[in-house]
């Protein structure tokens, strides 16, 4: 929107003597300032008499009750909207839309805004929730999911209640939260009006099927009981993404892209620099960089010839043509298996891979696509293919992004990577990443097309007086360097700690320079460092979390800010572990009072993760 100053002129029926005022009120407030204002001023215009002056705060220097609107009768339906990429969110808000249309009255609550003792009040929840890390919930819907879990969940026989699990099958854990969301529920005496349903990643088609019927129960429910409740306003919804989509995206130029990791490193990291005009307005540290790959060529080939077809066999699907190479190089995974291929090539080859699809022993999954991609599946299990079928068996390509490592404040139009490039490691036998692939591929003063994730949980603290305290091995360092800059640039007053882990010193610790020459500017107060490799015992990053003990909880104790960002499976939980036993030690708690602590720093948005 265009400053208070422009959108007041003109005219209006504002006197005169008051333009300056409203003008000044108007001028650097954010949007949803500018909203709370609108529907303040509403409320006065509703109880003001037609021709009347207002009455606003004060009548000769006596304060007087602001008009308060009536309370709104409580939504009959909540939509629980538990996402962290926005997937989830827009299905919530498409349903919350359709139901209101039916005339009955429902609201989002995003789980993070969410008091997880409100569900003892409800009569109708519908949860649309994703599954992220490891099998892990939302970071916004961590307090929801584990208050399930305690005894502090109260008995819900009222409760009639439906999951929408989203997902992606490519992962053991699939649709985990959803899963475990929906049987706790009915543990605590919940009725289940829907059976779960649990999406891959091209979830639309399922969800609306979901809110189809979700719909039609609440239309069945609602003359019964709340149902004449007048229809609540929808939420002005807000945009989960900025502009750019995968589908959508705009194109960059790559301005570096190098090694920044010595030769016994664990893998090559790459440091990529890219720019277009307008790029800086678009993201802020703490959003990630998606970046429209193509699968490598040798992955192609290896399809082609296990399926023993021909690249350049046109293709129809879903009104779209292509060759099937096209098909391959740019639609579809090649590199993550999931469930549905694998159901495909066990009718088309009727070997039996039912060991492989159980979904109660996810290891033996996990463990197979480990150690092999798509061709390694049909060269293994032979079948007749033709190229249709194989498109259709093939899931549709996913997005990879990456943490934006800078700020805009600090480089203007760029936005910078820190990429470990899959399959590059030196002692273990990983497959070839499609993506960190293609980023190795991408020279300098070439083109690449992008897209920008946003992530509104991970940011720096408004209030920049706050200390951080950022955890961050190996890549998970990048946003990081986001984050430094950006207080840097800003002028932040609060302390920045920064706890560091990589394999060794000497060959890869990211960004070292960076963050050597930062203390001594005194922007950065105190680096913990972890190389496991550099001494006979393994150190990692809670290791000295632990020994930093007093501290950290002294700094978390004074309002600092928690952040931990990259490895979901292993780091995360130790990190989380390692809080906990601080937490408990320093603070004299015990195990149940310490789980509280921490939390409680959840729910106040100082606990923050971003982990993949
Ligand atoms: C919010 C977010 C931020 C991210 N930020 C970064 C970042 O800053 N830097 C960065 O390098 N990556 C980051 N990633 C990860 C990145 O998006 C890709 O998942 C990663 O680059 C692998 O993609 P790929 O296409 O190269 O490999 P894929 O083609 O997806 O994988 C190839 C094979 O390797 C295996 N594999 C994939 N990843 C791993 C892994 N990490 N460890 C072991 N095996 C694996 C798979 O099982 C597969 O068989 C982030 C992810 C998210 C969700
Ligand atoms: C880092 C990361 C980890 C994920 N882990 C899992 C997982 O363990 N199990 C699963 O079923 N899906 C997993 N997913 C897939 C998401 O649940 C899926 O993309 C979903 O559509 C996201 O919905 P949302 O945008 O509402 O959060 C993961 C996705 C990401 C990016």
């Amino acid at each position: 929107m265009s400053n208070g100053a422009t959108f007041l002129q003109g005219k209006f029926p504002i006197p005169d003597d008051r333009r300056g005022l409203l003008t000044q009120l108007a001028t650097g407030l954010d949007r949803e300032q500018l909203l709370w204002l609108s529907g303040y001023f509403a409320g006065i215009a509703a109880s003001t008499p037609s021709g009347a002056p207002s009455v606003a705060g004060h009548v000769l220097g006596a304060p007087v009750a602001l008009p308060q609107a009536a309370a709104p009768a409580a939504p009959l339906l909540t939509i629980l909207s538990a996402s962290h990429t926005g997937n989830g969110r827009k299905v919530s808000e498409k349903l919350a839309a359709a139901v209101q249309a039916a005339g009955v009255s429902a609201r989002v609550v995003k789980a993070g805004d969410y008091q997880p003792r409100e569900i003892a009040k409800e009569k109708l929840l519908y949860v649309v929730i994703s599954t992220h890390g490891d099998g892990d919930p939302p970071d916004e819907a961590r307090a929801f999911y584990e208050f399930l879990g305690t005894k502090r969940a109260p008995p819900l026989p009222e409760l009639q209640y439906a999951v929408l699990s989203l997902g992606d099958s490519s992962y053991p854990k699939f649709c985990e939260a959803g899963r475990v969301v929906d049987e706790r529920l009915a543990k605590l005496g919940a009725k289940r009006l829907l059976p779960r349903v649990d999406c891959d990643v091209d979830f639309e088609k399922l969800a609306k099927t979901w809110a189809d019927d979700a719909l039609a129960r609440v239309r069945e429910i609602a003359p019964k009981s709340a149902g004449a409740a007048p229809v609540a306003a929808a939420a002005p919804a807000q945009p989960v993404h900025a502009e750019l989509t995968r589908a959508q995206p705009a194109t960059a130029e790559v301005l570096a892209n190098q090694r920044i990791v010595g030769r016994g490193a664990l893998r090559e990291v790459r440091h990529v620099e890219l720019s277009f005009p307008g790029l800086g307005n678009l993201y802020k540290p703490g959003d990630a960089l998606g970046i429209v790959h193509r699968n490598p060529e040798s992955a192609i080939d290896a399809v082609l010839k296990a399926a023993r077809l021909d690249a350049a066999a046109q293709v129809s699907l879903d009104g779209r043509t292509h060759t099937l190479h096209e098909w391959l190089r740019d639609e579809r995974e090649l590199t993550r298996i999931a469930r549905p291929l694998l159901v495909a090539v066990q009718d088309r080859s009727k070997a039996d891979l039912s060991a492989l699809l159980d979904t109660r022993n996810p290891q033996a999954l996990s463990k197979f696509t480990a150690t092999a991609q798509v061709s390694d599946v049909l060269a293994r299990y032979p079948a007749e293919w033709t190229a249709e079928a194989l498109v259709a068996a093939l899931r549709p390509v996913t997005g990879r992004v990456y943490s934006i490592a800078s700020s805009p404040a600090a480089v203007g139009d760029e936005a910078h990577l820190t990429v470990a490039v899959v399959g590059s490691d030196t002692d273990r036998r990983l497959l070839a990443g499609a993506a960190s692939a293609f980023v190795v591929g991408m020279p300098v003063d070439s083109q690449v097309n992008v897209w920008i994730e946003r992530n509104d949980r991970f940011r720096v603290p408004a209030d920049p007086s706050r200390d951080i305290i950022m955890i961050g091995p190996g890549t998970g360092v990048a946003p990081f360097r986001g984050f430094l800059q950006e207080r840097e640039a800003t002028g932040a007053t609060g302390r920045n700690w920064l706890f560091y882990g990589g394999r060794s010193l000497y060959h890869d610790f990211l960004y070292q320079l960076e963050w050597q020459q930062a203390l001594k500017r005194n922007s950065l107060h105190r680096v913990d460092v972890a190389f496991s490799r550099d001494q006979s015992e393994k150190i990692y990053v809670q290791h000295r979390i632990r020994q930093a003990a007093r501290d950290l909880y002294a700094w978390l104790s004074n309002g600092a800010y928690l952040y931990v960002c990259g490895d979901a499976s292993a780091m995360a939980p130790d990190v989380h572990a390692a809080l906990l036993e601080v937490v408990k030690e320093q603070g004299n708690l015990d195990a149940d009072d310490a789980q509280a602590w921490v939390s409680d720093l959840t729910t106040d948005g100082r606990y923050l993760r971003d982990v993949y």
